[in-house]
């Protein structure tokens, strides 16, 4: 069984998604050990709650020095002897230790096709909005491990969605989740947790 920890700090409708895909055994082989978010408000612990997985918040802001929060937040993931650190709509800035005591092991959806608009400043809404800016036609989603960089580690999956002239940030967000981010972060999870994944030399190998 993988045992999987999933960091959040909003809505959680990704955490739902991999829920689901538990449930639904699209992913087979895991499960969700614990919920942690940066934010005590994060919808997605209520997510958590009702699906009776354990959630636990850590907020940067009951700390007088980040270092603090560092090693509060590496404690609590050690706490829980993961296989693998799923960022779902995590907007804080991982400790490089955690990086690097997990290499390899930390993956993240981003919503955009990564190496377009991605990297620091782009996040959430805001991709959306410079996705619109540019006018490009065809924007995505990417699963990618995590490394020291902000999206520069290994790409895992990654799928494209239509922009549509009239779109807001609202509506693409919307068709990007749903075309892209609910289903590719669940395929991730069940390709790591059944083996069918190597990292040769920072590059992803997929066993079909
Ligand atoms: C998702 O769109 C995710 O791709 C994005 O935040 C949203 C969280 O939604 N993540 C990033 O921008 C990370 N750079 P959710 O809380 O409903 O899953």
């Amino acid at each position: 069984m993988l045992k999987v920890g999933v960091l959040v700090s909003g809505g959680g409708t990704n955490l739902q998604a991999i829920i689901d895909s538990i449930k639904s055994g699209i992913i087979t082989n895991t499960e969700i050990k614990v919920v942690i978010s940066n934010n005590p408000n994060a919808y997605a612990l209520t997510r958590a709650k009702e699906n009776n997985i354990e959630g636990v918040c850590i907020s940067p802001k009951t700390f007088e020095k980040r270092e603090d929060f560092n090693e509060a937040l590496i404690n609590k993931i050690d706490e829980y002897n993961l296989d693998l650190i799923v960022l779902a709509g995590c907007m804080v800035v991982l400790p490089a230790k955690l990086i690097s005591k997990y290499q390899n092991k930390i993956i993240n959806i981003h919503p955009a096709l990564i190496p377009s608009f991605c990297g620091k400043g782009f996040y959430g809404l805001h991709v959306h909005e410079e996705v619109l800016k540019r006018g490009v036609k065809l924007t995505g989603a990417t699963v990618h491990f995590v490394d020291e960089g902000t999206d520069t580690g290994p790409i895992i999956m990654q799928r494209a969605v239509e922009v549509k002239y009239g779109d807001t940030p609202e509506v693409l967000q919307r068709r990007v989740m749903e075309e892209a981010e609910w289903k590719i972060m669940p395929q991730a999870i069940n390709l790591i947790a059944n083996n069918k994944i190597s990292v040769i030399d920072g590059f992803v190998k997929i066993d079909e």
